[in-house]
């Protein structure tokens, strides 16, 4: 039966992990264990944007999936509006559908390719038994905000852009007027310029409908300018997390650097000036993470300690938190940057 918490943020994960039964392999058949999320900690609040940045296989989309209840989480609590949902049966969470909705990565796969372009927008309406003409108003209303065309509705999906598609598959999430979103990487499958006129839009909807967002992306550059909040995952668990300042302008891991050093900047001679830290080598395999701190065998400022114990992600008083056990001083920062 599910819990029932007061109060508080709209959604608070906490200890998140989801694991998977790998593929054995041709010289061994006993299947190893993937940790795809390995204990992961946040909370949303009402209206806010927290974005998940970390590079591919890092547990963003099933860190996603299990918040919206997709996926079941291996243990850990998910507490959405009020409600435990994390081990509920899908006919407790049904009720509270209403409510959260999520967009898919891919736009050219998440829409039924057999459907009318009114057929999926009405779809979440019909279900949750909204009155015919209520559906005809609320289908409307959302075509117009995304920019879509009234004769777009007897259309196919096959028959749009990349661009529109995902304008469809948040007109399809919004319509229901939710109050919490998953946005699984929105935007990465489109052009930059389609990119910018997507994250204006959701901007537009979040401001109008009071919507909270969790948006995923592999780019900090991507959600710079839309998130209250930035936390960045690397395998399987979030390595640093804090406000859009603490996070663009006095980043303390050194994964979180080397991310921000990896997004080009627009103007030639800050580029030329600033300091390169470059990742080497791929993101171990989350069946055999590496001892200690994961993300040691890619760091700059390993030692020897890193392998031996986990550094935990820790809060220094400024609700900022770092899991590193040689974070940048992040007091001295804020006053030298200020
Ligand atoms: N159903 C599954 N079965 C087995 N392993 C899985 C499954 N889904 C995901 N994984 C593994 O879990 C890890 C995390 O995958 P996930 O899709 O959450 O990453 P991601 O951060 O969203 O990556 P991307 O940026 O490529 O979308 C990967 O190693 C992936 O191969
Ligand atoms: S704990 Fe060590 S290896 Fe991990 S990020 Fe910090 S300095 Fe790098
Ligand atoms: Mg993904």
């Amino acid at each position: 039966m599910a819990a029932q918490v007061m109060g508080g943020p709209l959604v608070q994960v906490r200890d998140l992990v989801k694991t998977f039964a790998g593929r054995g392999t041709v010289l061994r058949k006993s299947k190893s264990q993937v940790q795809a999320v390995a204990g992961v900690s946040f909370d949303v609040l009402a209206g806010e944007t927290l974005s998940i940045v970390g590079e591919s296989g890092c547990g963003k989309s099933t860190t996603a999936r299990c918040v919206t209840r997709i996926l079941k989480p291996t243990s850990g609590s998910v507490v959405l509006f009020g409600t435990e949902i994390s081990q509920s049966s899908q006919e407790t969470i049904r009720p509270l559908r209403r409510q959260f909705q999520m967009v898919f990565q891919d736009p050219y796969a998440s829409l039924n390719s057999t459907m009318t372009v009114e057929e999926i927008i009405s779809e979440p309406l019909i279900v949750h038994g909204f009155p015919a003409l209520e559906i005809k108003e609320r289908v409307l209303a959302v075509v117009q905000q995304m920019h879509l065309h009234k004769s777009d509705l007897t259309r196919f999906p096959h028959q749009f852009s990349g661009g529109q598609r995902q304008r469809i598959g948040i007109a399809r999430a919004v319509v229901m007027q939710p109050k919490f979103v998953v946005l699984d990487e929105p935007v990465s499958a489109l052009d930059v310029s389609i990119q910018a006129d997507i994250i204006q839009m959701l901007e537009g909807l979040q401001e109008s409908l009071g919507l909270a967002f969790l948006m995923i992306a592999h780019d900090l550059s991507v959600v710079r300018h839309v998130s209250d909040r930035v936390a960045v995952m690397y395998l399987g668990k979030i390595v640093e997390i804090g406000t859009n300042k603490q996070i663009y302008e006095q980043s303390s891991h050194p994964y979180t650097q080397a991310l921000l050093a990896a997004a080009p900047i627009p103007d030639p001679r800050v580029e030329r000036a600033r300091q390169r830290i470059i990742l080497k080598g791929d993101v171990p395999s989350p069946a055999n993470p590496p001892s200690g701190c994961r993300f040691r065998t890619r760091c700059f400022k390993v030692q020897d300690i890193c392998s031996q114990v986990e550094p935990l992600l820790i809060d220094p008083g400024v609700g900022h938190q770092v899991a590193c056990h040689f974070p940048e001083e992040i007091n001295l920062i804020t006053k030298r940057r200020v």
